[in-house]
């Protein structure tokens, strides 16, 4: 069969080379695609927000399955044009989308069907926005409502910069995305993200990965698309898995509710505070760069997956994963989530997928008219191990990291550092004086971490 991605990150690099994988997959054409190659696929130039051209393209080439990466195609209701065409599509509709496209349906919805996130007020004024403030002081979170490439959340730690984000917000900083404003409690804790297959009506859960979103080590810096991640997650203890879950199933119990038939992917990221799992947000796709060590684990045909997605044929006993532990690193141009430079020639790749069990992923790269590899985005590289242990994926990303070279290459040295500490670690850096009342806890998670059976963990997907 052949197919069509839209997308061009290390995000759809992973899905085709999982789908080129099947043996049931025959041509894959990439939009726009990078510098990442597989066997059977060829990049095509195409707007992959014109619904109409996606639609037509997808006719002429007769292909079977179209799988949507990113948002804003997702958003723009491409889906829908597609579906409507009679050809299988991998990804939500624009009703189901909403979900991500719009911070305050997300948070309406979760409301209606009790499904607990952070407490909430919305705003389409900016005075009315800053008196909230005057009552609610910070730390308190930020968020423009509508896409803004993952920039348009600040955990505001002051005041100031509370009010400051409110104001940027509402000057236009993210365009008509920031005309509506999302003011949230502050919560505390780890982060988990937990994607899951959603064919409409059934639900089963990929193994849960943790990404990095701060630019520096130490997350510190600005928030960026993710500098790194690793699945599963050692820290989350069984009950916050199952509380996971169970706030999944809710979710595309609620969408059913609406009435809305959402095929595709549904991303929950969530925060393990004292109280238990909070979602923070939905996206209505994979995750990037979650997509890179989640995949690699999954032993099952991904374009069979898909196609049940698709379908809305999904059967229970589908997905089958790897018990191995999955970690890439993220190689960025320097001066990423800011302003960098593109064009810098990228050497070491080969050597790097020379060593056992690595896969580079290609993010913001381009091929020039000879064939050379260039950097091309912020995200440019996705260097991803996979181990019989955590510590060993680890060390494996970083050997590769090493033999990868291009000027400006920047990186975090610390990926899946504090989860190898358990969850005193976590709780030390992020919640100060609670890391003690974690002690417990976090034995419990060290000790799972050596004898972690995946099995165990996570049974609705065997
Ligand atoms: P989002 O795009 O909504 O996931 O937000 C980006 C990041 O901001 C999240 O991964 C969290 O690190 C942080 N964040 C978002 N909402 C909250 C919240 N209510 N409390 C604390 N941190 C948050
Ligand atoms: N890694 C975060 C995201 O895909 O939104």
């Amino acid at each position: 069969m052949d197919i069509l991605v839209l997308g061009g990150g290390g995000r759809e690099h992973a899905l085709v080379r999982s789908l080129a994988a099947s043996p049931d997959s025959g041509s894959i054409y990439v939009a726009p695609g990078n510098g990442g190659s597989a066997p059977g696929a060829q990049n095509v130039v195409l707007d992959i927000l014109d619904a109409a051209a996606v639609c037509r393209f997808a006719q002429e080439q007769a292909v079977g399955l179209v799988v949507i990466g990113p948002e804003a195609p997702l958003v723009g209701g491409v889906a829908d044009i597609v579906r409507a065409a009679g050809i299988a599509v991998f990804g939500p509709g624009a009703a189901g989308a909403r979900l991500e496209g719009s911070k305050h349906f997300a948070k309406d919805l979760m409301c209606k069907y009790d499904i607990p996130t952070a407490a909430y007020a919305v705003f389409t004024s900016e005075e009315l926005a800053l008196d909230y403030l005057e009552d609610h002081p910070a730390p308190i979170v930020i968020k423009a409502n509508g896409l803004a490439a993952g920039k348009g959340v600040t955990v505001a730690q002051s005041d100031e910069e509370a009010r400051c984000a409110v104001r940027e917000c509402f000057a236009g900083r993210f365009g008509q995305a920031g005309a509506k404003v999302v003011i949230e409690e502050n919560l505390v804790g780890p982060e988990c993200s937990l994607l899951a297959f959603v064919d409409g009506q059934t639900m089963m859960p990929m193994v849960p990965a943790q990404d990095h979103k701060r630019a520096l080590a130490g997350d510190r810096g600005p928030n960026t698309g993710g500098m790194g991640v690793y699945s599963p997650v050692p820290i989350v203890s069984r009950a916050e898995h199952d509380a996971m879950i169970k706030l999944m199933e809710q979710t595309v119990a609620a969408l059913q509710s609406e009435g809305i038939d959402y095929r595709g992917v549904l991303y929950g990221g969530f925060i393990l505070t004292d109280q238990g799992p909070r979602v923070l947000e939905f996206n209505a796709r994979f995750g990037d760069p979650e997509t890179q060590v989640v995949l690699p684990l999954l032993q099952s045909d991904l374009l069979e997956v898909m196609l049940a997605v698709g379908n809305g044929d999904l059967k229970q006993d589908v997905l089958r994963w790897s018990d191995q532990w999955a970690i890439s690193v993220v190689l960025a141009s320097a001066g990423y989530p800011g302003t960098y430079q593109t064009g810098q020639p990228i050497s070491g790749i080969e050597a790097a997928e020379a060593l056992p069990n690595v896969t580079v992923f290609h993010a913001g790269t381009r091929r020039d008219s000879g064939g050379r590899l260039l950097t091309d985005g912020g995200r440019v590289l996705n260097v991803t191990a996979l181990a019989n242990s955590f510590e060993e994926a680890r060390a494996q990303a970083y050997r590769a990291v090493d033999l990868i070279d291009f000027p400006g290459k920047q990186y975090r040295l610390d990926i899946g550092q504090r989860a190898l500490g358990g969850r005193v670690a976590w709780n030390q850096n992020t919640t100060g004086d609670q890391g003690e009342a974690k002690q417990g806890e976090a034995n419990g998670a060290q000790s799972r971490h050596s004898n972690f059976q995946f099995d165990d963990l996570v049974p609705a997907t065997l």
